[in-house]
């Protein structure tokens, strides 16, 4: 009989603590503690994310352990993810997992964050077929992606500045809501008039974006207001700054969907839990005759499922690393 791939995925990389197990490419666990501490600073303070995931990280591994049935014993392999992000949150991630897979001396697994938010993908049916464009937005990425194989893809096209999430996040910064603005945009946004305003659509050449133009457009918008103008304009403020963000992700994939004559297609990360941008997405594949594949809500914002899915794949053809291996801010996909 042959021997269970179990492996626990850690994903410390910004400001989630996440744990999961995986076992023959089936989760089991995902357990996520979000930092409450940023919300008062408007955005990631990266030391204090450090210290968070300090705090979380055995509670989180051991919930994700109780919650899969799995003993520490029997795991296979561990997994993490070795970058990119914040490095000081990347550190804690790695030391602890390669501290536990040296003491249980079992295989440890790097695996890049990118790369797992398309790969969610692979959690759940249906999955994509091969090849697919995938455009991931986060909070630190926009990236249109070629997807070959689950470990072969190609950066298409990417932001220039700022990502989508910062974005959003940014602008709504300025519009008083706390970090992270994204989510909480979103919902004012259902009530409001993607019309109402209109704001700059910053377009650049290839398939390439940009939304620092976006974010300074709606802030010199906002110095020509009166006092009081964005407490009574709120939901309208909302509704057009999320329908000017979708129109240009979504103007961008357009175009490579149709120069790469690809047309199974996928959202991920963060950005694609966004309603809005999941209404449009899934109407225009209709439209086009696309094949579309948006992930399941707890796929989309960091999780170590995914990191454990991409690991699943790594352990079959025996990519480990070697237990001194370092985090890397920076990667390339
Ligand atoms: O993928 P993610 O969890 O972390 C990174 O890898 O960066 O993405 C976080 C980003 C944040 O900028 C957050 O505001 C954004 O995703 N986000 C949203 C929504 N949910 C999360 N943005 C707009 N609408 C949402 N519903
Ligand atoms: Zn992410």
């Amino acid at each position: 009989m042959q021997k269970n791939v179990n492996i626990l995925a850690i994903e410390s990389s910004c400001d989630d603590t996440s744990a999961a197990v995986i076992v023959n490419g089936e989760i089991k666990s995902n357990i996520v503690a979000n930092q409450k501490v940023h919300e008062q600073y408007g955005g990631v303070v990266p030391e204090l994310a450090s210290r968070a995931h300090q705090k979380n990280i055995i509670p989180v591994v051991a919930v994700a352990l109780k919650e899969a049935g799995i003993s520490k014993h029997n795991l296979s392999a561990i997994a993490v993810t070795k970058g990119p992000g914040l490095l000081g949150s990347l550190l804690v991630g790695t030391t602890f997992s390669k501290t536990m897979a040296f003491a249980l001396n079992i295989p440890i697994i790097g695996v890049h964050h990118m790369q797992a938010h398309v790969l969610a993908h692979f959690i759940d049916e249906p999955k994509p077929t091969f090849p697919f464009i995938c455009l991931t937005v986060s909070g630190g990425h926009t990236q249109l992606v070629l997807v070959k194989a689950v470990n072969n893809m190609k950066v298409l096209g990417e932001t220039l500045d700022d990502a989508a999430g910062e974005a959003f996040d940014k602008i709504a910064k300025t519009f008083g809501l706390s970090y992270p603005g994204g989510p909480q945009l979103d919902k004012l946004a259902q009530k409001g008039n993607p019309r109402a305003f209109k704001f700059a659509e910053p377009s650049v050449p290839n398939l390439d974006f940009s939304f620092s133009g976006l974010k300074t457009s709606v802030l010199y918008f906002l110095k020509k207001q009166k006092a009081g103008f964005i407490e009574q304009n709120l939901i309208d403020l909302c509704a057009s700054v999320q329908y000017t963000i979708v129109k240009v992700l979504m103007k961008e994939l357009i175009k490579a969907v149709k120069k790469y004559n690809i047309t199974n297609v996928a959202i991920a990360g963060g950005v694609s839990a966004n309603s809005e941008f999941r209404k449009i997405f899934e109407a225009t594949g209709k439209e086009k005759g696309w094949k579309t594949y948006i992930p399941k809500f707890e796929y989309c914002t960091d999780n170590a499922a995914m990191i454990a899915i991409s690991a699943h794949h790594q352990y079959l053809i025996n990519d480990f690393e070697n237990y001194n291996f370092i985090p890397l801010a920076r990667w390339e996909l």
